[in-house]
């Protein structure tokens, strides 16, 4: 009697499978046009980008069906063998173990991994290949909570620093990415590019940027109360414009302020308004003149309304000197007093005081 009614229903569960594969051919092929309709990512920016997103496709591809597999068999047991009124204190058959079944579901996503690893494997060491021209050398630094960018002086002085990431377009860009503190994330994700910054470890990331614009430098690696906030710009620009930026920066890392003997002359103090806005100071404050509402930092239209320029500078170079109520000590880097130029610094104070009166 027993044997018959496991027959029956054994019989009867079979009469479900074509049901059940329909559905799941059904929800896989929905589940993969969702997955490759929706715009994942922003503009592709990079030559790395291509092969990146076709890799994301072809995961959409691959492991949407095994989540429909997983999802509409568990959603079938959980239905078709719930416990019905009554049958509270029964146990279910006992259940033995079924080889065939276990190699293959051992086996398919076996294969499935090591398939998937090695096209990823072979994709990621295709585009950190060095390309044949000599690659421009951009050292980025993360640091509680900003990073900062150091390019090759091309007159062979001291390396030339700058807060905004300035890259041409169409040429390899090698960065060896630094921390000072803690772990942080140099992540674009125009490009696609990102690596950890470690301290006391040079990280590497190779890209080619191959749209002009401007596109956000992010840290993807949750670092601090300040993490958030630690975001820049990358500009892409053709490769004469960006010869022309170098040039700027090499010259005011090197004229460094009013040489002795020219005090009085005009040109003592960079412009404060575009420093402020180069060095994305808005992202943290609010400054009415800049039209910023960044809420991390003080609000400088009150924090500096009695201050003079005094204050100001040492807010700037010594952030820890006097902490505003309300607000923690650390969350703004210390190091503007290096990356920024003396006329930069001189300009961003003078501006500052004028607008916050
Ligand atoms: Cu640096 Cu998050």
């Amino acid at each position: 009697m027993a044997e018959q009614a496991t027959a029956h229903n054994e019989r009867r569960e079979q009469g479900h499978v074509p049901a059940l594969i329909a559905i799941g051919v059904i929800a896989s092929l929905l589940g993969i046009a969702l997955g490759l309709l929706i715009d994942w990512f922003p503009t592709a920016a990079s030559e790395e980008s291509g092969p990146i997103d076709t890799l994301w496709d072809v995961l959409v591809i691959v492991s949407v069906p095994v989540f429909v597999l997983v999802t509409t068999t568990v959603l079938y047991c959980v239905w078709r063998f719930r416990m019905r009124p009554g049958e509270e204190d029964l146990d279910g058959p006992p259940t033995h173990g079924n080889t065939r079944l276990e190699i293959i579901w051992t086996a398919i996503p076996a294969f499935l991994l090591v398939a998937l690893c090695s096209y990823a494997y072979v994709v990621l060491t295709d585009i950190e290949e060095a390309s044949a021209d000599p690659a421009l050398e951009v050292r980025a630094v993360g640091e509680q909570f900003t990073w900062t960018f150091h390019y090759r002086n091309p007159e062979g002085g001291q390396d030339v620093s700058s807060a905004q990431l300035y890259v041409p377009r169409g040429r390899q860009v090698h960065f060896t990415v630094q921390s000072k503190d803690v772990l942080h994330d140099f992540f674009v994700p125009a490009w696609r590019m990102k690596i950890d910054a470690v301290r006391g470890v040079d990280t590497e990331l190779r890209v080619t940027p191959t749209r002009l614009g401007e596109y956000p430098v992010v840290c993807a690696e949750l670092c601090g109360l300040g993490h958030a906030a630690m975001r820049q710009t990358a500009h892409v620009v053709e490769p004469q414009e960006f010869e022309a930026w170098l040039q700027e920066r090499v010259q005011l890392a090197a004229g460094g302020g009013p040489a002795e003997g020219e005090e009085g002359e005009q040109g003592g103090a960079a412009d404060g308004k575009a420093v402020f806005e180069a060095q994305g100071c808005g992202g943290c404050h609010a400054l009415a003149d800049a039209g910023t509402t960044g809420g991390v930092g003080p609000d400088l239209d009150e924090a500096l309304a009695d201050a003079d320029e005094a204050f100001i500078r040492e807010s700037i170079v010594d952030p820890s000197a006097e902490i505003e109520e309300g607000f923690q000590d650390g969350v703004m880097p210390k190091s503007y007093e290096q990356s920024l130029s003396p006329t930069e610094l001189d300009g961003l104070v003078q501006y500052l005081a004028e607008v916050t009166k």
